[in-house]
């Protein structure tokens, strides 16, 4: 079954993260179906204005009439690591009031078996949030080295089995090319050992290594850390800073970016005055936010989001 929508998460915190004004100028670095987006418009005025990027063409395609006919709101098809480029194109850099990063997939691009990021719906394996560029996965595991995919699904999925399901994966490659996403649930089903106990309610034995391999493709982490720097440079001083992640991995980054770029440097620590290229570029605002029960109940995406807020100094 195919949907084209997507409950966005931990709203209310975004929305008062954002410390929205009314006039401002706000981007939403991954748009989806616009559902953060379209609340965010809700608060702006008619001076207000709203950029949505997202990489992928359905997603910008898909957005609502009153989104898209809407003067305040443009949307650009692309990734988000060019943000500082798409900024300054349109002479906004420094004039940023807040940035919006929900990172990881759609709902749409699960439910949707064609796009191949799914276990549980047979499609063609592909997992590119941008169909036109870059190799599908299928792709990319008919030729990874048996080393890299080991390492890419214990990092990225930070899967305990990845040795076994490496060679699993690359044995069932030199006989047959792997090109549904059902043929490659099924080999990591049999190259995992059965659960049992309290472990056999848990999630489906190729859901870490489908997310390493998604996560991997589409080179989500490069995209993060050259997001995170470029966002410093187009917000305004006072400008927000909101990045929900998904993954462990991504919020460490996040995590750890934040306190980087708002700890004064070593030298300077403690100094009255420090030079004004040393001085912290952002400001930590509160610690991560995690969904509440009431929204998980509603929402299970919700329940490994992470919300970290940060000001621009
Ligand atoms: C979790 S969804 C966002 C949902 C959105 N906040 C909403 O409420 O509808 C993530 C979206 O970001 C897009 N995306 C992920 N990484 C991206 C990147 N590096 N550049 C641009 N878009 C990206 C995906 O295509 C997807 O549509």
């Amino acid at each position: 079954m195919s949907s084209n929508v997507h409950v966005p998460v931990l709203l209310g915190p975004v929305l008062r993260g954002l410390k929205i004004k009314p006039d401002g100028c706000y981007v939403d670095g991954t748009f989806g179906r616009g559902g953060h987006s379209g609340e965010i418009l809700k608060q702006l005025n008619a001076s207000g204005r709203l950029i949505g990027i997202d990489r992928d063409p359905q997603a910008i395609a898909s957005a609502s009439r009153t989104l898209s006919d809407d003067p305040r709101v443009e949307l650009i098809r692309g990734v988000c690591a060019q943000l500082e480029t798409f900024i300054a194109e349109r002479e906004l850099t420094g004039k940023v009031d807040g940035l919006l990063f929900d990172l990881g997939v759609s709902s749409p691009q699960l439910d949707e078996a064609d796009r191949g990021f799914s276990f549980l719906r047979d499609g063609p394996l592909d997992m590119r949030m941008d169909p036109d560029s870059g190799i599908s996965a299928s792709q990319w595991l008919a030729t990874v080295d048996e080393a890299d995919l080991r390492r890419v699904i214990s990092k990225l999925g930070e899967e305990r089995h990845a040795v076994r399901i490496a060679r699993a994966i690359v044995t069932a490659r030199d006989d047959k090319a792997i090109t549904r996403t059902t043929e490659l649930a099924a080999i990591v089903e049999s190259a995992v050992p059965a659960p049992y106990g309290r472990e056999r309610s848990k999630k489906h034995p190729a859901t870490k290594t489908f997310q390493a391999i998604r996560i991997a493709i589409n080179g989500e982490l490069e995209q993060l850390e050259a997001v995170l720097e470029q966002s410093v440079n187009v917000l305004r001083k006072g400008g927000r800073l909101c990045v929900i992640s998904f993954h462990s991995l991504e919020d460490r980054m996040v995590k750890r970016f934040m306190r980087n770029a708002s700890s004064e440097p070593e030298p300077y620590r403690g100094m009255p005055t420090i030079p004004e290229e040393y001085r912290p570029r952002l400001r930590v605002i509160g610690k991560a936010i995690a969904a509440t029960a009431e929204e998980i109940a509603v929402n299970r995406r919700a329940r490994s989001a992470r919300l970290r807020i940060a000001e621009r100094t």
